[in-house]
């Protein structure tokens, strides 16, 4: 079975199952949970279905791909892959307005549209329906201990993001960062909770000690190789294809993986940030000096390390089994992402 086989699998009932989570109360709240379904990508901003692009659903596939491979039922594993994705979100909603970001998936964000004390309340109300997601295991037969064990993983993952989350805004004023506290800082904010979805799916698999800090070592390198893409993308993306705008990084200063990179071997482009603000033409500019100095290249060649130990870890894990193979398909694909 191939991955795009088992995606098509997953991805119904997994909106399904997140659906059974997010869905309206009482009419005095009944735009709260539009915001939400917006943001999902359900509904348009007048709260109509709406049929455009959603996330990618990376980590929830992720998680459901991880208890398959270590022999699991992958249903049984929807609720902590559905309280995952939750949790995602509400952590793009409250980054989008840390961000000062209007647009996202192509289409203004929860703040832009709705201000953003009303963009705190959506993602507040997102991260607590995660964690009711996840409660939806013990409904599926998994053992009350388990449940328990399921909520550990996922909230340290959640404080690690938020610490993450922390360490990349305090870096937007800071003019010295360290390779090492930049690998810290995406660690927190994107490799933990990616590492939790495979390291989820194996617990709910029950799989023994040793294979469950693999897949939660394997989802830690994937993490860190896809916020380094990412950082990629912000700057050399194609907004058609990540529906976000080019620049945004640059403007807020932010020590993404190649501006690091820049900073530390070009002068001139240390002076051209240090102004108060950014046009266009600085902009160009400035991606025209990142790619001439190797920032780029660096960055790639970053990323493509961190696929290669994923990789060596999914192999050293040694499972047997359609699933794995599509875990390796998946991570091989991450090379050349777009979106
Ligand atoms: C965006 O994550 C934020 C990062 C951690 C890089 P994704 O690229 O997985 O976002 P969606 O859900 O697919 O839009
Ligand atoms: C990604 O943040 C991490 C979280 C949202 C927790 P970024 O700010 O790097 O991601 P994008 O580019 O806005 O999606
Ligand atoms: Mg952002
Ligand atoms: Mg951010």
């Amino acid at each position: 079975m191939s991955l795009s086989a088992f995606t098509s699998r997953y991805l119904s009932a997994l909106e399904a199952e997140m659906q059974a989570v997010v869905s309206a109360s009482a009419p005095t709240v009944r735009d709260l949970y539009g915001y939400l379904r917006y943001h999902l990508g359900w509904v348009d901003d007048r709260f109509r279905p709406h049929r455009g692009r959603t996330g990618k659903r990376l980590r929830p596939i992720l998680c459901l791909l991880s208890c398959e491979a270590c022999g699991g039922d992958w249903e049984q594993a929807l609720p902590a892959a559905a309280a995952v994705e939750l949790l995602h979100n509400f952590s793009l909603i409250h980054d989008d307005i840390e961000d000062r970001d209007d647009v996202r998936r192509g289409r203004p964000t929860v703040w832009a549209l709705w201000g953003v004390p009303q963009a705190i309340n959506a993602g507040d109300a997102l991260f607590v329906l995660a964690h009711l997601a996840m409660l939806r295991l013990s409904g599926r037969g998994v053992s009350a201990e388990t449940v328990a064990e399921a909520l550990r993983v996922f909230d340290r993952a959640c404080l690690r993001l938020t610490e993450g989350q922390f360490m990349d805004i305090r870096f937007e004023e800071k003019e010295e960062v360290g390779l090492e506290e930049y690998l810290a800082m995406i660690e927190g904010k994107t490799g933990a909770l990616i590492s939790a979805a495979c390291e989820l799916g194996a617990l709910v698999a029950g799989a023994p000690a040793d294979q469950r800090d693999r897949l939660r070592a394997f989802g830690r390198h994937l993490g860190l190789a896809f916020q380094i893409q990412d950082d990629v993308l912000g700057i050399w993306g194609d907004p058609e294809k990540t529906g976000k705008p080019v620049g945004s990084d640059l403007r807020s200063r932010k020590k993404t993986l190649p501006i690091l990179h820049g900073l530390q071997h070009d002068p001139a482009l240390r002076a051209l940030l240090a102004r108060p603000t950014l046009g266009e033409e600085e902009v160009g500019e400035a991606i025209r000096r990142l790619e001439a100095v190797g920032s780029r290249a660096f960055a790639e060649e970053q990323a493509r390390r961190h696929i290669d130990q994923a990789l060596a870890v999914l192999e050293a894990a040694d499972l047997q089994s359609p699933a794995a193979s599509a875990l390796h398909d998946l991570t091989f694909g991450m090379v050349e992402r777009a979106r």
